[in-house]
């Protein structure tokens, strides 16, 4: 398989929900369009409207610093973005990783397969695949049919792809399935907010999470569960802003 473009066309992705069990197929096609008419072109330069430069180093930054928490990351450490979207966050913390783990390999997955697309023009060293948040390990099963793909991850991360997910217990249960023993997930996401107009506007799911409940339906899966909000950064949107935390967890 050459490209990301041959593997697409392997890949009908109402086939691929129903696969990977989800009974939320009708939610997930409409995400799907949203994220492709609205977004996935745009992507980047909404993010940085969102943060600004600033905002989005420490963003980085705070992945980065997550992902080298104790244990560190073997040299050739496996590293998957789950809901990577345009991978504007997935090529920044590549670019950083890669400075210290030179043999790091790295993967990207997203439910839109046109997000994917504009990852996979600006890089051809992340190997992306289209999946689940909440089945990563059948979404990886599927797509180790296309594609060399490992089965566990020694590092894990996902930003802003949480408040997407319907399920979110779920999604913990499915990052540990494919979280290394000593490896860990970093998950970066919005506090909780009020602006309802939200779901509409931006497709989101959830209005945010409290970092507490997240770290409860966290510690149902991971032995160790750091919760905190990124201070000093907002998602700023047409003078609507919300807080963000960060979550880190050990298998
Ligand atoms: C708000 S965007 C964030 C993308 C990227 N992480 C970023 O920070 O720019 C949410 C992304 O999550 C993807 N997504 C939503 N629900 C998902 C799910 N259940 N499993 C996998 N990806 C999902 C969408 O396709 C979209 O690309």
């Amino acid at each position: 398989m050459s490209t990301f473009e041959d593997y697409l066309k392997n890949v009908e992705i109402r086939e691929l929900l129903e696969d990977l069990g989800t009974s939320e197929i009708e939610t997930l096609v409409k995400e799907i369009k949203h994220f492709t008419e609205k977004e996935a072109e745009g992507r980047d330069k909404i993010l940085l409207a969102y943060f600004g430069e600033d905002g989005i180093e420490r963003i980085v930054d705070s992945i980065v610093q997550g992902l080298f928490s104790p244990p560190k990351p073997r040299k050739n450490a496996k590293v998957l973005d789950v809901g990577a979207g345009s991978g504007f966050f997935t090529m920044k913390v590549f670019e950083k990783l890669r400075r210290q783990l030179p043999k790091a390999a790295f993967y990207a997955m997203d439910l839109t397969p046109a997000m994917l697309l504009v990852l996979a023009r600006k890089t051809s060293e992340i190997t992306s695949f289209l999946g689940l948040a909440d089945n990563i390990k059948g979404s990886l099963e599927n797509a180790r049919e296309y594609l060399d793909i490992p089965e566990k991850f020694e590092a894990l991360f996902s930003t802003l792809m949480l408040h997407h997910s319907v399920d979110v217990e779920k999604v913990f249960e499915s990052f540990r399935e494919v979280v290394d023993v000593n490896g860990k997930a970093v998950v970066i996401d919005l506090c909780s907010h009020s602006f309802e107009e939200f779901r509409e506007e931006m497709g989101d799911v959830h209005l945010g999470f409290n970092p507490e409940s997240i770290k409860k339906a966290a510690e149902k899966h991971f032995s160790k569960v750091n919760t905190r909000k990124i201070l000093g950064i907002h998602c700023n949107s047409s003078g609507r802003s919300a807080e963000l935390f960060m979550v880190v967890m050990t298998p």
